[in-house]
């Protein structure tokens, strides 16, 4: 469904990724590792039109979304829940939902995903009236990525999603995810929290320094001492 072949792109001068070549399939869970500064934020970027691709070429659904603008991608059905949540903290949880629904196919559906989302993140609903920006760090993970789901995707590109929760926090929203693709939506997850982000995810693409370095099932990666020793605390 999205695929990526050789895909280069940089801020500048700067080289940020170097052919890279992932690609996920209708309802896939993947996952996407490595260390701080690998591209990992980068790629979704480069996915969703926020940076451009210098060479290489980029299709979702047999199209060419490369040189697209972004809000032509999200109406294609990728969502994109950027690093560090970024809702809207002077909007009521509701509020921000709503506005998450901002193409012209999820507008028209927006009631009913409004209800779908409420039900998944049941303390959304109970919150819906409160300032985003007053909720806990958690409860916003869930309202960003709510208001991804809230698009109505087909993938959905989620980074580091568990970043600064606590552990039975980071459960949730594990669990959350879990549900979502249980669902039949693809997932791409950038996580740190590779143990637990290879749980969820049947395959996985870990990045170095902008390329990919190796690409696995998940058990396979579990079980590579390489991966072990870097990331797992093996
Ligand atoms: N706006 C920018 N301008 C210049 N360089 C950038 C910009 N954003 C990222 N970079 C650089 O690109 C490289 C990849 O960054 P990226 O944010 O994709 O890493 P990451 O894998 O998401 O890391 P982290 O786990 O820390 O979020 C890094 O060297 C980073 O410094
Ligand atoms: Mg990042």
């Amino acid at each position: 469904m999205l695929e990526l072949a050789n895909v280069s792109a940089s801020y500048g001068a700067v080289p940020a990724l170097t052919e890279v070549s992932i690609n996920v399939r209708e309802g896939e869970a993947v996952g996407l590792l490595g260390a701080n500064g690998a591209g990992k934020s980068t790629t979704l970027r480069t996915i969703s039109g926020l940076l451009r691709s210098r060479s290489g070429a980029i299709t979702f659904a047999h199209k060419n979304i490369a040189s697209l603008p972004p809000y032509k991608i999200t109406e294609l059905g990728i969502a994109h829940v950027p690093e560090g949540r970024q809702v809207f903290p002077e909007l009521t949880v509701q509020e921000n939902l709503e506005i998450g629904a901002y193409v012209p196919a999820a507008k028209a559906e927006r009631k009913r995903s409004l209800e779908l989302v409420l039900g998944i993140f049941p303390v959304l609903a109970a919150r819906r009236k409160q300032l985003a920006g007053t909720m806990s760090g958690g409860e916003q993970q869930m309202l960003a990525v709510g208001r991804g789901l809230m698009l109505k995707p087909r993938l959905l590109m989620l980074d580091e999603p568990s970043l600064g929760l606590a552990p039975v926090v980071t459960d949730m929203t594990f669990q959350k995810i879990q549900e979502i693709h249980a669902m039949g939506t693809a997932i791409l997850l950038v996580e740190q929290n590779v143990s637990r982000a290879l749980q969820l995810v049947q395959r996985a693409y870990v990045l170095e320094s902008g390329r990919v370095i190796m690409h696995g099932s998940s058990a396979e990666l579990a079980g590579n001492k390489q991966v072990q020793a870097a990331y797992l605390g093996v």
